[in-house]
């Protein structure tokens, strides 16, 4: 049996829950794990003084791969996102927002199936924030050719590779004419390169009207950051929120797969949070790795508890605790 040795950031709140139950059920299905579980945020800065310690630095750097939870960001003041601080220090340029209907969760609309593909590095998070003069902030909001060229190479490479048909870009480039316009020609550019796969472009108003009328229309959708920040939770909002979605962060050497929720204080130490979405994103993480098969397993477990809807989390409805949830998931392992 291969063992895989990965960086476990358990994050603040309700992190420290669900990655109990994530762990267990990949311990279930008989996946070996050396977790190195290293500090980031709140927890970090009290122990070394730094949000992102140079132990979890070299770590990640040592592992390549990392599960997270999520941490806690003060708004407005304060230390800085660690979730953009990592993106950064490891280059991870690409953002993975799969959103597809899961079995027994009823939304407005039953077919969904999109891909938001956000660039992960640059436009407002590159932090270029400064007061210019009293009352008056110049935010900037950096676009580059490179990354807007890289993106869209691995947005195609993405639908190739998953057999998508369509990648569409999404901009503001009549308002934003030199960063936008820059965006979407790099998308025109790359596109050339792939012929079997539609384009379309859209702008980021229409698309989000256009997502909550008619969201089956949307395959592939490849964007600069900001507008896949929202419009990528617009997307988990229509497959049953930000506690099923999941997400990856990929570079060239390193990917950090993680939830897409917060760290739900209001409901933190309860043993009530829905771990579904740490779970989906350690599934991509699994079949990053190549444990393929086993990842559909848990999937498909996960799926079945979903579609008896007999034991699910208070957020989907149900009264069952995050350990009955993960144990009636780790029952159908067998089964499915
Ligand atoms: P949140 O996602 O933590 O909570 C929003 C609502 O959703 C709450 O009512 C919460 O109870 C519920 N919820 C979220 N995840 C859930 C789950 N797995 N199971 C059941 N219910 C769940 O968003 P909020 O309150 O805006 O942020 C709280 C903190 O989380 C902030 O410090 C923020 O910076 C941080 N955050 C961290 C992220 C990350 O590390 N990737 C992402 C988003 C927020």
């Amino acid at each position: 049996m291969s063992e895989y040795n990965i960086t476990l950031l358990k994050g603040d709140g309700i992190g420290p829950e669900i990655t109990e139950s994530v762990a267990d059920i990949i311990e279930a299905i008989g996946i070996k794990i050396n977790w190195d579980v290293c500090l980031a945020g709140k927890e970090a800065i009290e122990k070394y003084q730094e949000v992102l310690p140079k132990k979890t630095l070299e770590s990640i750097e040592k592992n390549r791969i990392v599960l997270k939870a999520p941490i806690a960001t003060p708004i407005g003041f304060g230390f800085p996102s660690v979730n953009v601080a990592l993106r950064r220090h490891f280059d991870l340029y690409a953002n993975i927002r799969p959103s597809k209907n899961l079995p027994g969760i009823k939304t407005p609309f039953s077919d969904v199936n999109l891909v938001i593909i956000r660039e992960n590095t640059e436009d407002i998070y590159a932090g270029m924030e400064k007061e210019v003069e009293k009352d008056t902030i110049h935010g900037i909001k950096l676009i580059t050719r490179f990354a807007s060229e890289r993106i869209c190479n691995f947005a195609f490479r993405y639908a190739v590779k998953n057999n998508r048909n369509e990648v569409g870009v999404v901009t503001k480039a009549n308002i934003s004419k030199l960063a936008d316009g820059m965006f979407l020609n790099s998308y025109r550019k790359v596109s050339k390169n792939y012929p079997a796969i539609k384009t379309r472009e859209i702008l980021v108003d229409n698309l989000c009207m256009q997502l909550v009328q008619n969201p089956s229309q949307f395959d592939v959708l490849v964007m600069p950051n900001l507008y896949g920040d929202i419009v990528s939770d617009l997307c988990a909002g229509l497959i049953g929120g930000l506690g099923v979605a999941q997400s990856a962060n990929i570079g060239d050497n390193c990917a950090i797969f993680e939830a897409v929720h917060g760290t739900a204080p209001d409901i933190a130490g309860k043993g009530i949070a829905n771990p579904t979405g740490l779970l989906r994103s350690a599934v991509m993480m699994l079949d990053y790795i190549g444990e393929n098969k086993k990842a559909k397993k848990i999937e498909d477990a996960l799926f079945e508890v979903l579609k008896e809807s007999k034991k699910l989390t208070s957020d989907l409805g149900g009264k069952s605790s995050t350990k009955e949830f993960t144990n009636e998931i780790i029952k159908k392992l067998s089964t499915v």
